[in-house]
């Protein structure tokens, strides 16, 4: 039988609405004709109690600190596939064969070199530019040059779309990179791994070889795995409501940068890796952690707390291996940040105001310390974070494109303003 939800109104009138269940997790109440009905809207600022749309893509359960991408659980994903798999998972539902693997990875790197005259765009930014900010010109602009691939309605668009944009944001990324520090660009080498190749493109210098380093590589691409996807968190809800107008792909991935730029966002791991820095030492994190608690201080602990994960979010362990795994590899086990990392998290983890409210390590804690470990500088690890996600906006873009729900996003508001009022001429006001 189908289970309905009732609404009681304050004039005594009761309007029953359909309950949806999904496959796991909250079931939902399909509320889209409540306005129709009964004149009101529901009211849900920062969408705590919304569920914006229906998606197969992933699932996060965050009493239980559960992560899935199309049902694998992450941490199996993190230790048995690479990045690319799992751009294909993502992306098409299932875990590729050896077949469709290879077809996949072929496609990809055919792809990772840009248009010769993208270059020129960086010359217009400041060297000292964030590189967010150059990512989101140069992301956005791809459009400018697609003219032959920019029908949302067809599938062959789509597809090449998000193979362009896959392929392309390593060289992107590691060109935003390069500009920065003032060194030349450095093209794509396809015979490398795509991990390698951004490596390749991030540290080579035309002046010498460059050999990855295989253990950092495999560390760098099982970060990428950790940020590939998360449902419908602010970035990929942008990338959403972007996409709802018919804008093109690339316009809507560059709004998702913008939107991940922030630091309560994906721009933590930077701000974490600062709040370190400023900690500064393991005899300091007790004052920190008494401004992190007082709400007047304007001081929160980054990369803890998650509008979702109640309990451990399941990456911040994953990344923390990881850490672990990169400084051993290069000699920095007492690396002085990542040891202030683990007492900080330990202290917190032990009082009560981040135990009552339920604030966990997130994927961003210990991201920065690893990323500071590869030879990544701080203000490039939000443009690693949108490197890795691009493949979930674009599958949450997809997903949503395909859906026959699909229309417009356009949430009303509730109205606090002035009531109607008559203009006075200025010299009577
Ligand atoms: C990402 O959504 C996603 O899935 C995002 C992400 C992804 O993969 O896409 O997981 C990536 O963005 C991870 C989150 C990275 N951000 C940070 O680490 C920044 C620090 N954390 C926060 O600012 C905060 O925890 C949020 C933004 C992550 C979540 O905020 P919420 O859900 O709106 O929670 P809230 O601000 O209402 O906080 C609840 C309480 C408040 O105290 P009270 O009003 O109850 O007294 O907890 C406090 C907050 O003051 N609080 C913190 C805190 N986070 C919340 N206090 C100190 N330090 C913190 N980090």
């Amino acid at each position: 039988m189908d289970k309905k939800a009732s609404l009681t109104l304050p004039d005594g009138k009761t309007l029953e609405f359909p309950v949806m269940s999904g496959t796991i997790g909250p079931e939902v109440v399909d509320i889209r004709t409540l306005y129709g009905k009964s004149g009101y809207f529901t009211y849900d600022p920062g969408f705590l109690s919304t569920a914006s749309c229906n998606s197969t893509i992933t699932y996060i359960d965050g009493d239980a600190g559960v992560l899935l991408y199309r049902g694998y659980p992450i941490e199996q994903l993190a230790q048995q596939c690479d990045f690319l798999e799992v751009c294909y998972l993502l992306l098409n539902g299932d875990l590729p064969d050896a077949a469709e693997k290879a077809e996949f990875v072929n496609t990809v790197i055919r792809h990772t070199m840009v248009h010769e005259q993208i270059s020129r765009f960086f010359t217009g930014f400041r060297r000292d530019a964030h590189p967010m900010a150059t990512m989101v010109g140069v992301v956005g602009a791809l459009s400018a040059f697609y003219h032959d691939a920019l029908d949302i309605n067809s599938a062959e668009h789509r597809k090449i779309s998000a193979f362009r944009l896959i392929a392309k944001l390593p060289t992107i990324t590691s060109m935003a990179y390069k500009y920065s520090v003032g060194q030349p660009f450095m093209y794509p080498r396809n015979g490398l791994s795509y991990t390698a190749n951004f490596m390749r493109m991030m540290f080579a210098v035309p002046a010498e070889d460059y050999k990855p380093n295989d253990v950092l590589v495999r560390a760098l691409d099982r970060i990428f795995i950790l940020h590939a996807d998360h449902e419908q968190n602010a970035s990929t809800s942008t990338v959403r409501l972007a996409g709802s107008s018919g804008a093109n792909p690339y316009a809507c991935i560059s709004a998702g940068i913008a939107c991940l730029w922030g630091p309560a966002h994906g721009g933590a791991n930077e701000a974490c890796l600062q709040m370190l820095e400023e900690i500064g030492d393991v005899s300091k994190v007790g004052e920190f952690i008494r401004k992190a608690k007082d709400k007047n201080s304007g001081v929160r602990l980054m990369g803890f707390g998650h509008r979702v994960y109640k309990n451990h979010d399941p990456r911040a362990k994953l990344m923390r291996e990881t850490c672990h795994e990169v400084l051993d590899e290069l000699g920095l086990a007492n690396d002085r940040l990542f040891k202030l990392a683990i007492a900080l998290e330990k202290i917190a983890l032990e009082d009560d105001y981040f135990v009552s409210r339920k604030l966990y390590p997130n994927v961003d804690f210990y991201s920065g310390i690893v990323q500071r470990a590869l030879g990544i500088p701080v203000s490039m690890f939000t443009c690693i974070f949108a490197l890795a996600r691009t493949v979930g906006w674009i599958a949450q873009w997809q997903e949503m494109i395909s859906d026959r729900e699909y229309k417009i996003g356009r949430p009303r508001q509730l109205y606090r303003g002035a009531a109607r009022r008559e203009v006075v001429p200025i010299g009577q006001r």
